[in-house]
């Protein structure tokens, strides 16, 4: 039988997202060892220590079904939050809230409005239910919020904005958000993923969060891959009002984030050092990318989160390989000729720069 005709034609066609190379392929590809892997947003600095400590304290328990409810995650997130746990969802890794919002408030032939250069799950999860996607050009490297909520239509549902904006970097500002919320009509919901928010400094910034009012149809998405370093046990979080969090409830696999992602993200939440080193390791690895960057001559976005939208040139992502590097080629985002440099330690920054060098002198030569 021919199981592609029994394959909705969204899904025949829709092309799967590309994760960053892991290390370990790299290695048996390569022969190569000690390879670095600055190309995914992880955390440099691993997991929060109170993370691993709890976890592996939790592994005898490994047989029980983790708390479907996430009670102590969702408790005391709601205490630092300062808002009602009825307000609160996990999902295993943001994305799979994501995909919850999109199943739960969509329908085929519906569409979202995303930003041209955004990233790339929305469109994809979107496809994925028949729906379509409104691409609004970028300002530059930044999202035209202008632009975007003019390009709502009749069969709109949902904006997806990610603020900072993987892969660009860029952030919009309060005045540009405030503008946007007045232009989007009553019944579109407006979701803004925030996996970079704790990176972010700068007085310009608008927390999502400030602006529910219980009214508006909007969601704020977190996670703990980022500044906490748990990408690998998959867990984030989305906040909005009480009866948006029912919708997305309904359609929740009933253990979704699993028991060692529930400890450890308890844990990580209060590691108050780890985040703190965190954002200092990303503070100075920016400003020692972007002077040394400078230094070279190669353009980059400037960047609000952990990692640059740099123009390394076309191919350099492969003569990377063999050196032990893997960075993030952004082609299929639709910048040919760059890559997405994520900030490593000081000895990762320092050995990508040291192969970029060496890599320009020799396509001086
Ligand atoms: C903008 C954005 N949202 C969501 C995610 C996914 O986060 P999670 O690991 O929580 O699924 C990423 C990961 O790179 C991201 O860049």
């Amino acid at each position: 039988m021919d199981i592609s005709q029994l394959v909705p034609e969204w899904i025949r066609t829709l092309t799967p997202y590309q994760p960053g190379k892991p290390i370990e392929e790299l290695e048996r590809e390569y022969s190569v060892h000690n390879s670095i892997k600055i190309a995914s947003n992880e955390n440099p600095l691993g997991p929060s220590p109170k993370a691993i400590a709890a976890i592996t304290a939790a592994l005898p328990q490994l047989h029980l079904y983790p708390d479907g409810d996430c009670f102590y995650l969702k408790q005391r997130m709601a205490e630092k939050l300062d808002i009602d746990r009825s307000r609160l969802i996990f999902g295993n890794g943001s994305n799979e809230l994501i995909e919850m919002i999109v199943r739960a408030f969509m329908r085929t032939g519906e569409s979202i409005v995303v930003g041209e250069h955004a990233f790339a799950i929305y469109r994809l999860v979107a496809q994925a239910v028949g729906g379509r996607t409104i691409a609004v050009p970028h300002k530059g490297f930044q999202f035209d919020l202008e632009a975007m909520a003019k390009a709502i239509t009749a069969n709109t549902r949902i904006v997806f904005l990610d603020n900072p904006n993987n892969p660009t970097g860029t952030i919009y500002t309060r005045n540009e958000w405030e503008a946007f919320l007045k232009a989007v009509p009553a019944n579109v919901f407006v979701v803004v993923d925030e996996a970079y928010f704790e990176f972010v400094d700068d007085r310009d910034y608008p927390n999502s969060l400030a602006y529910q009012d219980g009214k508006r149809l909007l969601v704020t998405l977190r996670t703990f891959s980022k500044i906490c370093g748990l990408a690998g046990v998959r867990v984030g979080y989305g906040i909005s009002s009480p009866e948006i969090i029912d919708a997305l409830n309904r359609i929740r696999q009933p253990f979704n984030v699993n028991s060692l992602a529930q400890i450890g993200a308890l844990a990580a939440l209060d590691d108050n050092d780890h985040i703190w080193r965190t954002q200092e390791n990303n503070r100075q690895g920016i400003a020692y990318l972007r002077r040394e960057l400078d230094r070279l001559g190669l353009e980059y976005a400037p960047s609000w989160g952990n990692f640059l939208l740099v123009k390394v040139g076309a191919g350099t992502y492969q003569r990377l390989l063999p050196e032990g590097i893997i960075i993030r080629p952004m082609e299929g985002y639709g910048f040919p000729g760059y890559a997405r440099v994520s900030v490593g330690t000081s000895p990762e920054n320092e050995r990508f720069i040291a192969a970029m060098e060496k890599l320009l002198k020799n396509r001086g030569a």
